[in-house]
């Protein structure tokens, strides 16, 4: 994961506009149901058997796929037979990502906050493959760490309104051409990925965990419609977990300089984070949970939302599946 990590620092100018997905159409096999309660087994490599796919045939979009929680998501999806389409802005490391999963996974340009790349990022899957099972909100924005931006009483409109669009329209615009493609087949499953900062205030910036916030009643209300139509809707809120979204933000917190570049939490042309750095962020995260003897990662997250796209979960929706070890429901001021 960490090697992985690295090629999102590649130069973007570089990155050719062509998306990969500008292929021959492919069509997934039916059905879409799965076989995992059928068989259990995991080959020696520690990948499912055939029998243990549990996303065998679906296809999927992951937005903000190229690295961090989207890429283990990606991943994770792959491994369980999924077809998979990257959607994010990185297209360096979204290519390179899907250059190296092999010939069902694809990549796609495309800016969360721009209506018309989400549609065409949906257009494009359905034309690809004839569907759309699982459709993973996942790119987000922290928002930059200056001391100005982090006050209610100083912050600043603009980079307010530019994490909002990003977390909260993108996630919204997402739900609207993932469902519009399900629809047809009354069949399908939209995870969201929200935030511990979606539960509880105090733990994330104001307009990151506005946006949160508006990702978990979003859920609510889009499960509400769209259960009519056979789509389930649930998101998933973790805890820290130590990605370059994060280490960026500690970066920034230790870097005047780099606190005011608009675009530092983006992490586009930043350096990936180096072994030490992911270390220390799992170690500050280990020392703020309530869980103790283990560490969040990437895979933690990845394992949740494979839960609620699989049909394992076929009659979950409109939930919050909340992966922090107990941090937003307990606080021990007793002694316990
Ligand atoms: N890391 C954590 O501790 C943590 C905790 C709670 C929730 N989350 C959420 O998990 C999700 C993934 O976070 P991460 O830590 O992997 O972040 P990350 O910054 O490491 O990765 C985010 C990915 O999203 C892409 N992206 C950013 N803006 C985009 C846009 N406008 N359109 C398309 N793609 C875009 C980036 O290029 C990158 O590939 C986010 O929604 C984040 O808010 C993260």
């Amino acid at each position: 994961m960490r090697a992985s990590l690295s090629s999102y620092a590649q130069d973007l100018a570089t990155a050719t506009a062509m998306p990969a997905l500008d292929v021959m159409p492919e069509k997934a096999h039916q059905p879409a149901m799965s076989p995992s309660h059928h068989g259990h087994g995991w080959d020696a490599s520690g990948a499912p058997t055939p029998m243990h796919k549990r996303l065998d045939g679906k296809v999927a979009i992951v937005t903000g796929g190229a690295r961090g929680i989207g890429e283990a998501i990606v991943r994770l999806f792959v491994k369980h037979g999924a077809k998979v389409v990257i959607a994010d802005i990185d297209d360096a490391a979204g290519e390179a990502l899907a250059a190296s999963l092999g010939p069902h996974v694809g990549f796609v340009r495309c800016d969360v906050s721009v209506e018309e790349d989400v549609e065409r990022a949906v257009d494009r899957a359905v034309s690809r493959y004839g569907r759309l099972d699982v459709f993973c909100n996942n790119a987000g924005v922290l928002g930059r760490q200056t001391s100005a931006a982090k006050s209610i009483l100083t912050f600043d409109a603009g980079e307010f309104d530019r994490v909002l669009r990003v977390n909260a329209l993108g996630t919204a615009l997402g739900m609207k051409h993932a469902g519009r493609a399900m629809m047809a087949r009354r069949y399908g499953s939209i995870i969201s990925i929200a935030s511990v900062a979606g539960v509880l205030g105090g733990l994330g910036p104001h307009a990151y965990t506005a946006s949160k916030h508006a990702i978990v009643g979003l859920t609510k209300n889009a499960a509400c419609e769209l259960g009519a139509h056979g789509i389930r809707v649930n998101c998933v809120s973790p805890f820290g977990v130590a990605t370059p979204m994060l280490i960026n933000a500690w970066r920034q917190g230790h870097d005047a300089s780099a606190a005011d570049d608009a675009d530092a939490d983006i992490g586009l042309d930043v350096a990936a984070p180096s072994d030490q750095e992911v270390e220390k962020m799992e170690e500050v995260v280990r020392s703020l949970a309530t869980l103790k003897g283990s560490t969040l990662r990437p895979r933690d997250i990845a394992e949740a939302v494979l839960f609620l796209a699989s049909d394992d979960s076929r009659y979950v929706s409109g939930h919050n599946l909340v992966v922090d070890g107990g941090v937003t429901t307990s606080r021990n001021l007793i002694g316990l």
